[in-house]
This record gives C-alpha cells, structure tokens and sequence, in this order.
C-alpha cells in the first residue's frame, strides 16, 4: 500500500490500527470494481445495490471476524453475527452506491465501532468508541476513538471555526427511497438561500467526514441507518463538532434526523429548524447588497 493514508496512525489508538487495515483492503477492492465498471442491480423499487457492495461486505465481515473474533457486526447488506457482544460493528461496505453505479467518484468504506454494556436493552444505544471511514479514489483515511481524537491520514482533524451560518458551507443528502415524500426540499431550499451553499455529494459517511475535518460547517440529513453514521458521528465529536436530532436532542443511532456541525452554528441550525418545522414568519432572506453589508459591519 503506498499513499498519504499509509502514514502511521497515533499509536494509543486501541481498534482503529487493525480497522484501517480492513477498511484500505476494502477500499482497493472498490477501487478495482469501479475502475473495471460494474452491473448495477435494483434492491427493492428504487434503491441500488452492485456486486461490489456485497463482494465487500463480505470481504469485512470475513477480516473483522479473524481481527476481532469476539465483536458482532450490523452491515447494510444484510451481515447480523455475534449480536448480543459487548462491542457492535457497524458497517457500511459502499456509502455511495448511486455515485459508484454511475463512475461518479465519490464512496467510501465507513465502519463504526459501539460498546454495548452487558444489560444494554437490544433497542438502547450503547457508545461509540472507534470510527474508520476511507475515501478510495483520494486515498484519505479518517479516524477516531472516543477520548483520542479525530485524525485524517494520521494527522489531527478539527472542525472549522466559522461562526455563523451565513459563512458556512453545508451538506445534506436526500434518501433514494420515500423520496417523494421526504420533505428535505424545503430545508435544502432554505439553507441553500442562508449559507455559501449546500452540496449533496451523495455519502453520508463522507459528509460527516468532512464536517470532521473543517471542510464543511455541517450536515443533515432525514431517515439515515446506522451503519451510514456510526464513524460519522465519532469522528465529527472528536474534532469539537456536535451531533444532536434537529431540536437539539442527544442523537440516537436509530435517530430519524441527523444534525452534524462545527459546534459554533449549531444553535442557530437548531433554531432555524424549528422556525422550517414551525411554518413561522422567518426573517426575509437577505438580498445579495445586504450579505455584503453585513459581512462588512462584521469585520
Ligand atoms: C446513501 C448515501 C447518501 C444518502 C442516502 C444513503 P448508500 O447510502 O449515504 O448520501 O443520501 O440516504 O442511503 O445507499 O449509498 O450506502
Ligand atoms: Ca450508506
Ligand atoms: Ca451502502
């Protein structure tokens, strides 16, 4: 393996060494499918699945078990082993299929690590300790335990610092199923008109990802799985940022909202969450001449 994510990870570290391993091995064998091009295949009505989704999980669930022979594992195709241990893989094989099937560049292998304490009720959480996200096509590697920081490619990440939402970039992300019900439109509208912009790039784990490292201020999104956001969240808390519901709620990984964020814009997400929700008079959407007079007034 030669590249930027090859640099060694901190040491006091506990999972993510041996997790990184199974993530770039991982990552390799996307890279090869969606250079080579694959079949997509339909799972449901609108939802798309490839070999390669499912090629992969298997290839982590194979490693996890032969690394980690006491931990379970929750993967989106389909991978339920061991789930009454202490500790709960969760574990996206592609975040990004849709961009995948299209030779779009932009997936990613996402795995989240949570320790469930004996007497954990099957639906409660437990907490997460350890997140591994990798980025085949840049070859970026994120990472984190809880108590030890965030890192890309073995150097420390941290969320932005830009306080308001007017100087922020954002992401979201829209579900491929219910789609025509989900009422994300409006708020990717509104935000879209109170910010620099909203991208939707199309992996959830990547957006996280970036909230983590400061390329963007925050992320939502309505009705993510767990193994979409597990690492996410990890690593967005570890580099300062917060992770809560949209009313400001402790998130739960059966959460139906997710609102990611540098920490600093976060309250004002909230607020204007609630104001969407609420239907209530929101202040007029600043002009062009106005943004810039209020970018001046503030230095
Ligand atoms: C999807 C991606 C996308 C998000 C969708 C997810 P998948 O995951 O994370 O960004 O908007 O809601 O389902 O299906 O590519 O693993
Ligand atoms: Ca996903
Ligand atoms: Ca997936």
């Amino acid at each position: 393996m030669s590249g930027a994510a090859e640099t060694a990870i901190q040491t006091d570290f506990v999972f993510v060494p041996r997790a990184a391993e199974i993530a770039r091995e991982a990552g390799a064998r996307l890279r090869e499918y969606f250079i080579a091009g694959v079949e997509t295949e339909y799972k449901g009505d609108v939802d798309l699945v490839t070999v390669a989704d499912r090629t992969v999980e298997k290839l982590i669930r194979s490693r996890l078990g032969e690394v980690f022979p006491e931990h379970g594992i929750y993967g989106e195709e389909g991978t339920r082993e061991r789930m009454d241990g202490e500790y709960r893989w969760y574990v996206d094989p592609l975040d990004g299929t849709t961009n995948f099937a299209h030779g779009f560049p932009q997936f990613c292998v996402s795995m989240g690590l949570e320790q469930r304490p004996r007497g954990t009720r099957p639906d409660g959480d437990g907490t997460l300790v350890a997140g591994v996200i990798y980025d085949p096509m840049r070859d970026e590697l994120f990472a984190a335990e809880r108590g030890r920081g965030a890192q890309l490619n073995g150097k420390p990440a941290r969320v932005s610092h830009v306080p308001e939402l007017a100087e922020s970039l954002l992401a979201t992300g829209f579900p491929s199923r219910k789609r025509h019900t989900s009422p994300n439109m409006h708020f990717y509208h509104e935000f879209t008109l109170r910010s620099h912009g909203v991208r939707r790039a199309g992996s959830a784990a990547l957006d996280l990802a970036y909230v983590a490292c400061g390329r963007m201020e925050a992320f939502w999104e309505f009705n993510l799985n767990p193994w979409d956001t597990a690492a996410g969240i990890l690593l967005v808390e570890e580099a300062g940022g917060r992770v809560t519901d949209f009313a400001g709620a402790h998130y739960r990984l059966a959460s139906d909202e997710i609102l990611a964020s540098n920490g600093l814009i976060h309250e004002e997400l909230i607020g204007l969450f609630a104001d969407l929700f609420a239907g209530r008079n929101l202040s007029p959407i600043p002009t062009a001449e106005e943004f810039a007079r209020a970018r001046k007034s503030r230095g």
